[in-house]
């Protein structure tokens, strides 16, 4: 079958990898891609926001499967769009999108269905958003409600930063209308882990775990970004975790998106936090984690074409996915001052070598200038390797990372640290 994907990062680099190693894939379409998804995929230069582009595409190309990569044009309505033409899509309908796109209905949401969470208030006023930061008192977190690359959390450790970062995203200074309403939440303290699910209606199916890096800096510090490397499994994720995540937080969240009219066909992200005083819902997304994405495609060993059709047409009951047993771990190199300003531009070299040292190159922020590969974004490329054990995959990458020529990138150097620590105690 012919399959289009949407999206041009690091993400849709993973899914398109996958899809053109499946066996029930012919052809791999993808707009509007970019230099490395076009070793996997025809890539056709329609921006992923371009909602009128994209239904003229669709049209054209007649693909059997879209698979809808980011969340903004889940969000602007994409999905139910294709639906309404007849399209297998995969990836949410926009009232479930709110998920994501909304911070305050997810926690609304949360609240209603019983799902675990920080407890939380919203506001749109900054005198009562003050008030309620002194009443809780510091650590605290200010989130953005709405769309904000990841970027729109800030965990704030006094109550001075804390009024200032409302204040910010209140005025519209930060993230614009993102920020008109901003959760104000508990700050929780525990281990962090990515629990994914395909999901088609009633039938919600695990991924196997995975463990984003989301802060900047080594040991988790700096501001958060969009996530500076994954891996997976996440050892942290037992069975029983996998079960309660599955039955106190996937479940009942679905359920009460389909009290509310809206199915859910595609990704369900739940970030969670393993307290002391249990499991905590972070945060919800409607696709594939970016870069969790990265190592979960180079684990799963079933045919994702057939999987994602047989979610987009609703028969995903009994379906089974098969992992290898090796572990999986990405590195972003990110340039050099993100996630706030950067430049654009540079070239980059040694990408073969890095590959050859057994790793594979997802790309994600690059373009393509005089037949080199350049930066044209924030998040630039994801290292991945597998490895026996989580050390083992961390050692390939680095190791590999030595071939990079490029001075204005930025990587960390501790990614996968707490599994590794589990795995040098156990
Ligand atoms: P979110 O986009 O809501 O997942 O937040 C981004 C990141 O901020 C999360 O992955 C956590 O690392 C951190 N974070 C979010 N909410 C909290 C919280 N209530 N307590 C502590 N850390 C948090
Ligand atoms: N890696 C975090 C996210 O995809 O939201």
């Amino acid at each position: 079958m012919k399959v289009l994907v949407i999206g041009g990062g690091g993400r849709e680099h993973a899914l398109c990898w996958k899809l053109n190693r499946s066996e029930s894939v012919s052809e791999v379409i993808c707009a509007p891609g970019n230099p490395g998804i076009k070793r996997e995929a025809r890539c056709i230069n329609i921006g992923a926001e371009d909602i009128d582009g994209l239904m003229k595409l669709a049209r054209e190309e007649k693909p059997k499967l879209i698979v809808v990569g980011p969340e903004v044009p889940l969000v602007l309505g994409l999905a139910d769009k294709l639906r309404a033409e007849g399209f297998a899509v995969y990836g949410p309908d926009q009232a479930a999108a709110e998920l994501e796109g909304s911070k305050s209905f997810s926690k609304a949401l949360m609240d209603e269905a019983g799902v675990p969470t920080a407890f939380f208030e919203t506001h749109t006023d900054p005198e009562q958003a003050a008030a309620y930061i002194r009443k809780i008192g510091a650590p605290i977190v200010i989130k953005a409600s709405g769309l904000a690359a990841g970027k729109g959390v800030i965990i704030a450790q006094t109550e001075e930063e804390a009024i200032e970062a409302s204040n910010d995203m209140l005025s519209g200074n930060s993230f614009g209308d993102a920020g008109s309403q901003v959760v104000i939440e508990e700050f929780l303290e525990g281990e962090e882990a990515s629990c994914l699910f395909i999901v088609s209606g009633d039938t919600i199916l695990p991924l196997a775990s995975s463990q984003d890096h989301k802060a900047l800096l080594d040991g988790d510090q700096g501001p958060n970004t969009g996530g500076m490397g994954a891996y997976s499994p996440a050892p942290c994720v037992t069975s029983e975790v996998e079960q309660e995540v599955l039955n106190t937080i996937a479940k009942p969240i679905i359920a009460a998106l389909k009290t509310r009219g809206a199915n859910f066909i595609g990704t369900l992200y739940a970030g969670v936090m393993l307290t002391d005083k249990g499991i905590k819902t972070l945060e919800f997304n409607v696709r594939f984690g970016d870069p969790e994405c990265q190592p979960l495609m180079s684990r799963l060993k079933s045919d994702l074409g057939e999987v994602l059709l047989a979610a987009a047409e609703s028969r995903l009951g009994g379906v089974k996915l098969e992992w290898d047993d090796k572990k999986a771990l990405c590195v972003v190199v990110s340039s050099d001052g993100y996630p706030a300003n950067f430049e654009t531009g540079q070239v980059i070299g040694g990408l073969d070598a890095v590959e050859t040292a057994g790793t594979t190159v997802f790309h994600a922020g690059t373009a393509e200038q005089n037949g080199s590969i350049i930066n044209s974004g924030g998040r630039v490329l994801g290292v991945t390797a597998l490895g026996n054990t989580v050390q083992e995959a961390q050692q390939t990458v680095y190791k590999a990372l030595e071939n990079l020529d490029w001075q204005g990138g930025f990587y960390r150097k501790d990614i996968g640290y707490r599994a590794i620590k589990r795995e040098q105690n156990s």
